[in-house]
């Protein structure tokens, strides 16, 4: 499909350092409209659940950080004694380049790099704490870096799709197809169902209005195919904030 650049998107996350730090509206800032160009296309208060956290970090499974990393994006380090303070602010921003102009402000990944590579990106007020094993040895750190932001435009697709629903996005901002759904799907556990099982909650309802790709991967899934989309990641979305999951 032919791609508009002014309507490139990008996903960004405001993770839970940067909330406990009062640094959301200096972030907000320096992402503006005024030094970016980009627009807000969406933006939610989200409480992420263990599977929208394995969800999004699915690619550093298996990794020594992992776990931390999930902790870290659940709010459990930095309000590990308030679970109501544990949230993250998910936007969407679009224009022209989107995804590269937000990866250039953030900075290197690693806080330290980032204050040696590039003084005032947002990444150079982030910080490295000692991860360490219960005789308290270090066996590791971890990198408190304030913000995400997608990679490259794949990324962004299948994380913009992660962490909102089509009716988050206004619809003339919206770059990724989305249809309206004519089945009844449940989940339990891990496990699709199209009727009502005991403790399956519904995950959309005929009308609902989904991601294309979504839809698609639910056909295949409820046929006992395989998708490249995970139910987890649908599951994680359309029950995000509910309690349910
Ligand atoms: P994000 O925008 O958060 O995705 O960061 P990134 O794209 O710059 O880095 P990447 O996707 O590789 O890593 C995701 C997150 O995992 C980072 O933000 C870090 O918090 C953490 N991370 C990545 N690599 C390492 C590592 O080598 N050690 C540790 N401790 N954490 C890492
Ligand atoms: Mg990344």
């Amino acid at each position: 499909m032919e791609q508009n650049e002014e309507m490139d998107q990008t996903l960004v996350l405001i993770k839970p350092d940067a909330l406990k730090n009062s640094l959301t509206g200096y972030v907000l800032s320096l992402l503006s409209e005024f030094h970016t160009g980009l627009r807000f296309a969406g933006a939610k208060i989200v409480y992420v659940s263990n599977l929208l956290a394995e969800e999004h970090y699915a690619e550093h499974r298996g990794k020594i950080f992992f776990p931390s990393l999930l902790e870290y994006i659940m709010g459990q380090l930095h309000y590990p004694d308030e679970p109501w303070k544990r949230r993250v602010i998910a936007l969407v921003y679009q224009g022209h380049d989107a995804v590269q102009k937000i990866r250039d402000i953030c900075g290197p990944t690693n806080p330290h790099v980032a204050r040696e590579k590039k003084p005032g990106c947002i990444r150079a007020l982030g910080a490295l704490v000692p991860l360490k094993d219960a005789e308290g040895n270090v066996i590791g750190e971890r990198m408190d870096n304030l913000i995400h932001a997608s990679a490259v435009r794949e990324d962004a697709e299948r994380e913009i799709k992660l962490w909102f629903n089509p009716s988050d996005i206004p619809p003339f901002m919206r770059t990724y197809p989305a249809e309206v759904n004519e089945s009844f799907y449940y989940y339990r556990d891990g496990r699709l169902f199209l009727n009502h099982e005991p403790g399956s909650v519904c995950l959309l309802a005929p009308g609902d209005i989904a991601w294309k790709s979504d839809l698609d991967a639910l056909r295949l899934l409820s046929q006992g195919s395989s998708s490249t989309t995970s139910l987890g990641s649908v599951a994680a979305k359309y029950l995000m904030n509910t309690e349910k999951i």
